[in-house]
């Protein structure tokens, strides 16, 4: 089964081409990294797979079925690269609406936010501001939040840009760990 199938994407910008007749298949349970330098297109091809764009050209298959726009929050867990967490509210207070907004509550949220907060490594930040979060955890919260609908497919742009070297050992061993189990 393929994760993820995209076949002959274009999308311009103005006189921009940030996409030119992209084609790839990721298959279920791969780790796929996207390379390249500044500009390149990958978050807009990013953007594209999350349904935040539409494409000028081509077809897109997440998980072999083509989904309706409202259905790819509930399948794909989708980290940005910019940062979107709301700074007056906590880490919890967080994951609380976000997770309602994905339609999980009550006790089965609190579950998954508690092991969430473990995965992350701020549980014992749950009750702080995220405005008061450094960087690194802002980033580790932004990638706590899209676990939320326990994804089958994680696209995660730029995840630990502005992350120090021991907190970037972190993240990729929690991929490794959500990859496995
Ligand atoms: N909303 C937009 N409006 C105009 N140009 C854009 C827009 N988004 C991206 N671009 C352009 O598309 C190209 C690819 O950008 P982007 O996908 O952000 O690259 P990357 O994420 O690889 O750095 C760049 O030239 C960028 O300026
Ligand atoms: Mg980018």
């Amino acid at each position: 089964m393929n994760a993820i199938e995209a076949r002959n994407i274009s999308k311009s910008f103005a006189e921009v081409r940030a996409l030119d007749d992209v084609s790839l298949s990721i298959r279920q349970g791969d780790f796929f990294g996207l390379l390249g330098p500044n500009g390149a297109g990958k978050t807009t091809f990013m953007r594209i797979l999350c349904g935040l764009l539409s494409p000028d050209q081509g077809d897109l298959r997440i998980l072999d079925s083509r989904l309706e726009r409202w259905q790819i929050p509930f399948a794909m867990g989708i980290v940005p690269q910019d940062i979107a967490l709301y700074d007056m509210l906590t880490a919890q207070g967080n994951l609380e609406l976000f997770g309602k907004l994905r339609g999980v509550q009550g006790a089965e949220l609190h579950r998954r936010i508690d092991r969430i907060l473990d995965q992350i490594g701020l549980t014992d930040r749950r009750k702080s501001r995220v405005k008061t979060f450094s960087g690194g955890m802002k980033r580790r919260l932004n990638l706590g939040v899209a676990l939320l609908s326990e994804p089958r497919v994680l696209l995660l742009d730029e995840p630990t840009v502005g992350v120090d070297p021991r907190s970037r050992a972190g993240i990729f061993d929690l991929l490794e760990e959500l990859h496995s189990g």
